[in-house]
């Protein structure tokens, strides 16, 4: 029977570069909270999409040569894209709203013109600082040291004719929202908003821009493009079919709880609540702020090129234990640290050795001495009972703590009955039973015992591993009616269980040296990938008038001799004709790029008026000209080759 609705969102990401682990988390997390809210019963919702307008993409795409939805439309739909990523990493989503989607757009503009015809936006004059990456306006006194207060960049002045929203008709009603409700958790996330935002004053929010065209357009008012964040905000409720006939779900599946990363509370938490009021929809149920994955104690990020590839991981460390590791280690909320030796650690230590040993040797030793099929039977002792009393505990925990996302904590209280199992073994040494044929009734008592502990803990384990999950209950032989959270109240007495196929290890040592290296060989790799294949020194912005510039000397020069400079990895040692019956000697740092006896012969070009320098002990009378770039980030320099018809000491004018 269902309970009734649960509506639960990721932020709808921006498909301006490829995602990396820390988006695979928060989607990750919001996938688990809807497969538990399924199995307790519920009838689930779980939308999730791509936020693809704006001045961002816009650029992205000019810089791509193509056109802002050709961009988007690879990133999102392409190979190894976004709705790619979510498939390999086992997403269950149920709707992907993609804001360039006709439904979306219209009822974009239909939102538009609510507000507007309810006096909540009104136009004006828009005169402050932009940030660009976070498509963000900011005033001069919310920029930190003259930056983004969230991400830390240059902002650019901004002047337009720019339609706003009266957030400021909304700041007391907002205020109380954050203070004395639960809406925005966790409460720790109040204070910031409240202090930083609401006190100093919440001003009337710019809504739409005229200075780029990759957007909804005002219907009313052609040039406007709306401003992203509204766009983007609304998805949650087109997606159910607010102003539009694509879907009819609002009834059903409204309101929702809405996942998002600590930066982006402000708009969930303040702006969203605040354009609800003005359309008369009902408030969010709860906005989850929850923290960062950062690396090497950085938010990962494409500019700083820290990013960690969610397919690399999950192809090689496998789906389940990719999800398992982000959720079991760090408490949805708090930021957390990512390594690839955590990860490892992690999967040795919680999934081979205690959950993967304990299926193993369960449904080994079960085979090996029962056959596959379990009897009826068996002979409890008091030990059993305690067994009991843990998982049925486990169980009750858990549920309390994935009702409030704390899955690290909910896996923890699993570990307990994983960890209670393994030492159940220990204990009862079934091997030791299975020497005497008269205790065979305790040692099948002993195998159901495990068989059950595994059983309960991977009902438990599957909204964070479901493939495991199901590999799990396919070893043990668990019908369809003892795999939901109804039936996981531990129970020796259920018949029909129990036929045992043992398989290979689900979750084999991984060797932490090696994989390290490997990974960090591809991220080496991954990096000088990344490099721009052609990088060129910017061009000179400061002119340098005509007769300053008239006064180098050019020089055609012959080489006559040239040679590595004795203790020098970087310097050659010319001897030049210059035209002037006297040899020259210039010394040029190219000897990487260069071996000397291929250079004797050829025309170069030289300033010959620049002032002797000493280097390395010896003369140098001018400078060799070169040209140099970067490519792949390396750096490469060629000398200047003339014409060898140019005869020595030529004026290059
Ligand atoms: N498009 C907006 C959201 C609009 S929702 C109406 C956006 N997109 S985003 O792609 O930049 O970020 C999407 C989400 O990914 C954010 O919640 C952000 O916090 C999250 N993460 C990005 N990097 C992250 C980590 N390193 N760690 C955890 N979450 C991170 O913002």
């Amino acid at each position: 029977m269902s309970k009734g609705s649960f509506y639960v969102t990721t932020p709808i990401y921006y498909p301006s570069d490829r995602l990396h682990i820390g988006h695979a988390y928060c989607t990750v997390a919001a996938d688990a909270i809807a497969r538990y809210k399924r199995l307790c019963g519920y009838d689930v919702m779980f939308l999730t999409g791509t936020d693809e307008h704006g001045m961002k993409i816009e650029d992205k795409a000019n810089e791509a040569g193509v056109t802002p939805k050709q961009f988007v439309d690879e990133i999102v739909e392409g190979p190894r894209g976004i709705k790619d990523l979510w498939k390999l990493m086992n997403i269950s989503n149920d709707r992907f709203i993609r804001t360039t989607d006709d439904y979306h757009v219209a009822a974009i503009q239909r939102i538009f013109r609510k507000m507007y015809e309810n006096g909540d936006i009104y136009k004006g004059k828009y005169v402050g600082k932009y940030c660009k990456p976070c498509e963000s306006f900011w005033t001069e006194s919310q920029l930190v040291d003259g930056k983004c207060p969230d991400c830390g960049r240059e902002v650019v002045d901004a002047e337009e004719e720019a339609y706003f929203f009266r957030l400021s008709k909304y700041a007391d009603r907002i205020q109380d929202l954050l203070e004395n409700t639960d809406f925005l958790q966790p409460r720790s996330r109040v204070n910031e908003m409240v202090n930083n935002f609401i006190k100093p004053g919440l001003e009337d929010l710019c809504v739409s821009r005229t200075s780029f065209s990759w957007g909804v357009p005002v219907d009313f008012d052609p040039g406007h493009v709306v401003y992203v964040w509204v766009d983007a905000l609304s998805n949650y409720i087109t997606a159910l079919g607010y102003c539009n006939d694509a879907y009819h779900d609002m009834d059903r599946y409204w309101p929702a709880v809405h996942f998002v990363g600590k930066e982006i509370v402000r708009f969930h938490s303040i702006i969203w609540p605040a354009m609800l009021m003005s359309l008369g929809v009902p408030l969010p149920k709860m906005v989850y702020g929850h923290g960062w994955l950062n690396f090497g104690g950085e938010k990962m990020s494409k500019s700083r090129g820290n990013v960690v590839d969610p397919y690399i991981l999950a192809e090689k460390f496998g789906v389940d234990a990719l999800r398992f590791f982000m959720l079991r280690t760090f408490p949805f909320g708090s930021d957390g640290n990512f390594t690839n030796e955590l990860l490892i650690q992690t999967i040795n230590t919680d999934l081979a050795n205690d959950l993967g040993n304990l299926v193993s040797r369960t449904t080994a030793m079960a085979e090996k001495y029962f056959g596959n099929k379990l009897p009826a039977g068996g002979e409890l002792t008091e030990a059993d009972g305690e067994m009991k009393a843990l998982a049925d505990e486990v169980a009750a925990n858990y549920q309390a703590q994935m009702d409030v996302f704390q899955f690290s904590a909910a896996l923890n209280e699993v570990w307990r009955l994983i960890g209670r199992a393994n030492k159940y073994i220990d204990e009862n040494m079934p091997w030791a039973l299975a020497k005497d044929e008269a205790k065979k009734p305790r040692l099948l008592a002993v195998m159901k015992n495990l068989c059950e502990a595994i059983r309960v803990s991977a009902i438990l384990i599957s909204p964070v591993m479901p493939d495991t999950a199901q590999a799990i209950f396919q070893r043990l032989g668990v019908p369809e009616n003892g795999r939901d959270l109804d039936a996981a109240a531990y129970d020796l007495e259920t018949e029909g269980f129990w036929t045992i196929t043992p398989g290979a290890p689900l979750f084999p040592r991984i060797d932490m040296e090696k994989e390290l290296a490997e990974l960090e060989a591809m991220a080496a790799k991954a990096k000088q990938d990344a490099l721009p294949a052609l990088e060129l020194e910017p061009q000179a912005t400061e002119n340098v008038d005509f007769e300053t510039f008239c006064k180098s000397d050019f020089r055609a020069v012959k080489v006559k001799a040239c040679e590595h400079v004795k203790k020098s990895d970087k310097l050659l040692r010319f001897t030049l004709d210059d035209g002037t019956g006297t040899d020259r000697q210039i010394l040029s740092g190219i000897a990487k790029w260069y071996a000397p006896e291929d250079l004797v012969g050829k025309t170069l070009v030289a300033v010959v008026n620049l002032p002797p320098r000493k280097m390395m002990g010896l003369d140098s009378n001018g400078m060799l000209i070169s040209a140099a770039h970067k490519e792949k980030g390396e750096e490469k320099v060629n000398l200047i080759m003339i014409d060898d018809a140019i005869p020595a000491g030529a004026k290059l004018c």
